[in-house]
């Protein structure tokens, strides 16, 4: 059952997905070479906590770190440990935080300090490719139209989009109903109404899409090795043009949070 949101799930919704998008940005602000993906989790950790949100990732199906951190060829689900990142590496922190009785989940790839032509071109296409599934994202259209928008986008620029994980609604939890997949699987698709919250999410690899999950049960990586980026937001189908709830600077007007 998709559930769609009222006004006044939205008026508590909207500072959720305000909090997710701050502390994304301020996460991305933190990162730079020397830090371990531990420090960088433990600082997404304190700005979840001061914002007075709790992660929503943290304890998800056991899950065990505040954010996702994802390195290089790591896909998503990144766990923070040890690893130093380095000049040069790419890096996909995604936050889902809970507030207000809602969830905001949002994702962005960022270079630790620089990185490669092929790495910035990674995430440009990645990033476009969000946008382009968001302009699909709006009443009458199906749920398959974000996904073909995207996967065109894509392969476009020669580039895998990963078809294991899937974008998805969100509201009072992480993950509700419909799926949103980044590809065109076949499958009868939803139509799109307003109060519809979605959170829409590429996967995109530099190389084949193939994925492979590493021994820790939750990293997820390129089968060829190749670099992965990842970008989400959590969106509002309204009766006329997307809401991009997760966008900071939108919605911090709107709100009160943070
Ligand atoms: N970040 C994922 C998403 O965007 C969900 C994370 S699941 C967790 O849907 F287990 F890592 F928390
Ligand atoms: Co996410
Ligand atoms: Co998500």
């Amino acid at each position: 059952m998709i559930i769609l949101k009222t006004e006044r799930d939205l008026e508590a919704m909207r500072p959720a997905c305000a909090v997710a998008g701050a502390v994304l940005d301020d996460v991305a602000g933190f990162v730079r070479p020397g830090l371990t993906t531990k420090q960088i989790d433990e600082f997404a950790a304190a700005r979840i906590k001061d914002y007075g949100a709790k992660s929503a990732f943290l304890g998800y199906r056991k899950y065990p770190c505040h954010i996702c951190v994802s390195v290089n060829d790591q896909v998503v689900h990144g766990l923070a440990g040890d690893r130093v990142v380095e000049f040069g590496d790419i890096i996909s922190l995604d936050v889902g935080v809970f507030y207000n009785g809602f969830v905001g989940d949002t994702a962005k790839t960022v270079p630790v300090g620089g990185c490669s032509v092929q790495a910035q071109r990674l995430m440009d296409v990645t990033e476009q490719s969000l946008y382009e599934g968001i302009a699909q994202a709006v009443a009458g259209n199906r749920v398959v139209d974000i996904s073909r928008a995207i996967q065109n986008y894509v392969e476009k620029n020669n580039f895998g989009v990963v078809r294991e994980f899937v974008g998805h609604g969100v509201g009072r939890k992480v993950h509700e109903e419909p799926q949103v997949p980044n590809f065109v699987d076949g499958k009868t698709s939803p139509k799109l109404r307003p109060g519809m919250t979605l959170a829409i999410e590429p996967m995109v690899n530099a190389g084949r899409p193939e994925v492979k999950i590493l021994n820790d049960g939750w990293t997820v990586l390129t089968k060829d090795g190749s670099l992965s980026a990842h970008f989400e937001h959590t969106v509002l189908i309204t009766e006329s043009e997307p809401e991009i709830l997760t966008c900071r600077a939108k919605t911090l007007s709107k709100s009160k949070a943070p």
